[in-house]
C-alpha cells in the first residue's frame, strides 16, 4: 500500500442513532430545572444549546447542593436564577428532596436535568417528575455504575467508553436510555484526560437527548 489509512483515535466518537436531523419543534418550550453539584459545564451545554437554537427550552432554575460549585456563576452569567439547597442542613434525603420539589415547583418546571448531580434521589423527588427527570453519567451504561465511573473504566481496562443520558428511576445509574457516546481509551489515558474527551461528547448529547425525551411522550 502506498498510503497508510490513519483513524484520529482521540477525537473519533460514535453517538448512538437518533431523530435530531429531523426533530420537531416543540411549539412550546421545555421548562427545564437543573440540578448541579460541581463545574457546572454541562448546564452551559444546555445553555447555549438553547441559545442557538438546537433545543427548543428555556432554564427555569438552576439548583445546587455545593456552596463551592462553579455552576451558579455560570447562571449568573446567563441570568438564570440559581438556588442553593445544601443537603447538610436537612435531617433526611427525603426532606432535601422535598425542598427541591417545593423550588422546581415554585419556578415553574416540568422537566428536571441531573447536570452533574452527586446526590442519591429519593422517590419524593421520582414519583414528584414521572418519566421527566434526566441524568448524564461518564460511561456507556450499564457498565461502571456509581461514583468514579472514569476510574472504574480505567481500572477495568476497557478499550472503548464514554456517556450515557438516560431516564431516572429508583435504582442508581439505570432506566431507560435516551443516547450514549462512546469513544476510545486511549494509552496513558489518566482519569483527567479520559473525562476530558468524555465532556466533550457530553455536551453533545444531553442537549439532543433532552429534546429527544420530549418527543418521546
Ligand atoms: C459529568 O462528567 C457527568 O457525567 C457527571 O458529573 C460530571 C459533571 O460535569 N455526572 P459538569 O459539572 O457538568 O462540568
Amino acid at each position: 500500500m502506498s498510503e497508510s489509512f490513519t483513524i484520529d483515535t482521540a477525537t473519533i466518537s460514535l453517538i448512538s442513532p437518533n431523530i435530531s436531523s429531523n426533530q420537531v419543534t416543540q411549539s412550546t418550550p421545555m421548562k427545564l430545572g437543573i440540578l448541579a453539584s460541581g463545574n457546572g459545564s454541562n448546564f452551559e451545554a444546555i445553555a447555549q444549546a438553547i441559545e442557538d437554537g438546537y433545543l427548543n427550552a428555556q432554564i427555569q432554575v438552576l439548583i445546587y447542593n455545593n456552596p463551592a460549585a462553579k455552576a451558579p456563576l455560570r447562571a449568573a452569567n446567563r441570568g438564570v436564577e440559581a438556588v442553593l439547597l445544601n443537603h447538610r442542613k436537612y435531617n433526611s434525603r427525603e426532606a432535601f428532596d422535598e425542598q427541591i420539589v417545593r423550588t422546581l415547583r415554585d419556578n415553574d418546571v416540568e422537566w428536571v436535568i441531573m447536570a452533574g448531580w452527586m446526590r442519591l434521589v429519593t422517590p419524593v423527588l421520582i414519583d414528584a417528575f414521572p418519566n421527566r427527570i434526566i441524568n448524564i453519567h461518564p460511561s456507556l451504561l450499564p457498565s461502571f455504575k456509581g461514583i468514579n465511573a472514569i476510574e472504574q473504566a480505567l481500572q477495568a481496562g476497557v478499550k472503548i467508553t464514554g456517556c450515557t443520558v438516560h431516564l431516572v428511576c429508583l435504582e442508581v445509574d439505570s432506566g431507560p436510555i435516551l443516547i450514549q457516546a462512546a469513544i476510545p481509551v486511549l494509552p496513558g489515558d489518566t482519569p483527567e484526560t479520559l473525562h476530558a474527551r468524555i465532556q466533550v461528547q457530553e455536551h453533545r448529547i444531553l442537549p439532543q437527548a433532552i429534546a429527544l425525551a420530549a418527543q418521546r411522550q
